[in-house]
């Protein structure tokens, strides 16, 4: 969702702008923009679509200073007027977040003669900044006042046309980080968009406000001159290239027996599981997540009560934020989340702590807000995720719940860890070619399963719709005939997943019922359950572990199938339409 990058210094600003949203792309965009100052004039350069448009628009021009942006629309349509930078009067600005009172200032603003190009809450954002410099010409006590006009979410870059020397950051529940190097400082919305350049950085807090000049950084609290610590980014630049693969998801794919034999070899083999928390003294736990991690909280749901006997409650972060809530000093908050900047479940976070109970993050990206504001953090460490639909930090984020549920089980019949690299190592070699043709045909594709077999059918489901395009729908196996059974007709695909023993005669009375009707059943399965051939169409059949980490063998067939499914229907794997990695507005 929408990047920021911003430079002052020495060298060329408009290449590394560029480069700079070249690594945000990876958040999701639509259209792209920059802005730079050049003899005391403003000049911006905006392109819908790819960052390549905008490249391929520019003359050869060169700036010691600018800002540049990708837009993922929230407030009006994909356009070039909608696109930032915005410039309003003396202000130039880039924004990711939502201003929510924007309509309430923009009809202050209309009042006061101020005209409107676009339809964005960021042109009103800049007109408001503009308002108020015209009447106190100190610029960084406005942007100190900015926190009693705004409402909601915004990270802020700004440049003036008659201060080439001053790039002005801000911040309120937005990501902005600030890099620091000899040749200049940055602001970015991440620390990809500036690793090239170093790898040293401070972190912006909320109602913050930074001035950047070329060989210096101010940040101030309430117009108080602040000390922020300098950070340093641990990070090797070679995860982020896509090295032989042709998308960066089958790189990761592939890279998942890499990091989970190192979360293995840390919490299991260096017997470091006492370092996590114990959830022991818990009578309940809410997970609260979105997209992916709401489904890898489902899987832990299901592990934490069956191994951990602890009761899980499991919402989705933007349903939660806003209904009653049963939690007590005996309640576990956990926030599921790679990129650690989801706004609605950093919101939960925030909630849960206003309750005052006990928060735990499940987290990526170190440093990122949730990891910040939660009580614990637990790292995955999948290393840098590039592609939208998330699968090793997935994987990762199952793998700790599975080691927090066998922390509290404490059965060694659950500890097949070892072999679980192993099987991994095997199951992303695989390809299900001939399979992915058929089902890049259909239009609707269903699946289903049981208990932790629907929890797993829900992120196969999303892995493949999101990058595929097909419609695809999951059903609790024993749901299907109260509705949904009415859609399945002569040939219609449908993927069963069956790996948990205990119910697996239940979930193959319902495959019999959808191929009763005509369907294509596909049947993802244990070795060992032996089902039998009038069950299926079609199998796969994974090799057995302990029932613990069946989840995280089961969906790696899935996830290879949906990036198959992608492929022969030409879809642009790595950035579908429309989505974006790290969610930072509600
Ligand atoms: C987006 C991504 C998903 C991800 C979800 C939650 O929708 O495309 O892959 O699962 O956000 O993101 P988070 O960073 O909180 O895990």
């Amino acid at each position: 969702m929408c990047g920021i990058i911003g430079y002052v210094g020495n060298k060329n600003a408009i290449p590394i702008l560029i480069e700079g949203l070249k690594k945000l792309e990876y958040r999701g965009y639509d259209s792209a923009g920059i802005a730079y100052i050049k003899n005391q004039k403003i000049i911006t350069k905006k392109k819908k679509g790819k960052i390549k448009n905008l490249e391929t628009s520019l003359e050869d021009d060169n700036s010691n200073i600018g800002i540049g942006h990708t837009r993922w629309a929230t407030h009006g349509k994909v356009n070039v007027t909608n696109c930032h930078p915005h410039t309003v009067g003396d202000i130039t600005l880039v924004h990711n977040g939502i201003i929510e009172n924007y309509e309430k200032l923009k009809n202050e603003l209309l009042n006061k003669g101020y005209n409107f190009k676009s339809d964005t809450d960021s042109e009103v954002a800049a007109a408001y900044i503009d308002y108020l410099y015209k009447q106190d010409k100190d610029i960084l006590k406005v942007l100190n006042s900015c926190k009693n006009y705004f409402k909601g979410s915004y990270a802020l870059g700004i440049i003036l046309h008659d201060k080439d020397d001053s790039l002005y950051a801000l911040r309120k529940d937005s990501p902005l980080i600030i890099g620091i190097s000899k040749d200049g400082n940055f602001i970015a919305s991440d620390m990809p968009a500036i690793l090239k350049y170093t790898n040293s950085y401070l972190l912006l807090d909320n109602d913050e406000v930074a001035v950047l000049t070329k060989n210096n950084v101010l940040v101030y609290n309430n117009l108080k001159p602040i000390t922020k610590k300098t950070l340093t980014f641990d990070y090797n630049e070679e995860e982020s290239l896509k090295d032989e693969y042709e998308h960066y998801m089958l790189k990761e794919i592939n890279e998942q027996p890499k990091v989970v034999k190192e979360f293995i070899t840390k919490y299991i083999d260096n017997k470091q599981i006492d370092k996590l928390p114990n959830l022991k003294k818990y009578n309940k736990i809410d997970i609260v997540a979105c997209g992916s991690a709401y489904h890898a909280g489902l899987i832990g749901k299901y592990l934490i009560e069956e191994f951990g006997n602890i009761e899980v409650n499991v919402e989705i972060a933007s349903e939660y934020r806003y209904k009653k809530l049963f939690i007590d000093n005996k309640t576990l908050v956990i926030a599921i989340s790679q990129s650690g900047e989801t706004a609605d479940t950093l919101a939960c976070v925030r909630i849960a702590k206003e309750y005052g109970v006990d928060t735990l993050g499940i987290v990526n990206v170190v440093a990122s807000s949730i990891a910040r504001e939660v009580d614990n953090v637990i790292y995955i460490n999948a290393g840098c995720e590039i592609a939208v639909a998330t699968t090793k930090a997935y994987l990762l984020q199952v793998l700790t719940l599975a080691t927090l549920a066998y922390n509290l089980a404490h059965d060694d019949k659950q500890n097949d860890f070892s072999k679980l690299p192993i099987i991994l190592s095997k199951l992303v070699k695989q390809n299900y070619y001939d399979l992915a043709k058929k089902i890049a045909k259909q239009e609707h594709i269903f699946f289903i399963g049981r208990n932790i077999d629907y929890a797993i059918a829900l992120e196969a489901s999303l892995k493949l719709k999101e990058i595929s395009y097909i419609h695809s729908e999951t059903y609790a196996a024993g749901e299907l005939k109260h509705g949904s059974i009415s859609l399945i007709d002569k040939g219609r695909i449908v993927i069963a997943i069956v790996t948990k023993k205990s119910i697996a005669d239940k979930t193959i009375s319902n495959i019999k019922e959808v191929k009763a009707r005509g369907a294509y059943v596909v049947l993802v399965t244990l070795k060992s359950l032996n089902i039998t051939s009038d069950c299926y169409d079609e199998i796969i059949v994974i090799d057995d572990i302990c029932e613990l980490l069946v989840p995280l063998i089961t969906i790696i067939p899935l996830q290879i199938l949906a990036y198959e499914v992608a492929k022969i229907r030409g879809c642009d794997i790595d950035k579908p339409r429309n989505l974006a990695k790290s969610v930072t507005v509600e």
